[in-house]
């Protein structure tokens, strides 16, 4: 199993969640969340001078899915998610080593 972190634009949350429907996957979790990239934030620009807006407002799709269905997931979220702007977002994979369904006690992968 692995956890598919994406940070994306709060814009892009409802296309990125069809995407995702169509591929049946069961469990999600969102969460509003403030960050940067590698532009610190800084986005508007006025008269040639910069300010500093330190912390963006994002959504963070959060996705334990099967060893099997990391790369499609990744995919659909890339393609979703994209508009070819700075500020599009980030993807992380890392992996779980377990998994629990509360109500039956099912691990891993049929607990997904
Ligand atoms: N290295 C990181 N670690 C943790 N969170 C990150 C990291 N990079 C980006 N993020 C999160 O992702 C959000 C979007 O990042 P962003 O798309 O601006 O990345 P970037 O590296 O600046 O790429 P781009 O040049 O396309 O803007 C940030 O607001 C932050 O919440
Ligand atoms: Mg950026």
């Amino acid at each position: 199993m692995q956890k598919v972190e994406a940070i994306i634009r709060p814009e892009k949350l409802q296309v990125v969640k069809m995407a995702l429907e169509e591929l049946n996957h069961a469990g999600m979790t969102l969460t509003e969340v403030r960050g940067h990239g590698i532009q610190r934030g800084i986005t508007e620009q006025w008269r040639g001078r910069s300010f500093a807006v330190e912390y963006l407002t994002k959504v963070k799709v959060e996705l334990v899915v099967a060893d099997g269905d990391v790369a499609e997931v990744v995919d659909r979220i890339i393609e979703a998610a994209r508009t070819g702007e700075v500020g599009d977002g980030k993807i992380f994979v890392t992996p779980v080593t377990s998994a629990v369904r509360i109500r039956t006690g099912e691990r891993d992968d049929a607990a997904l």
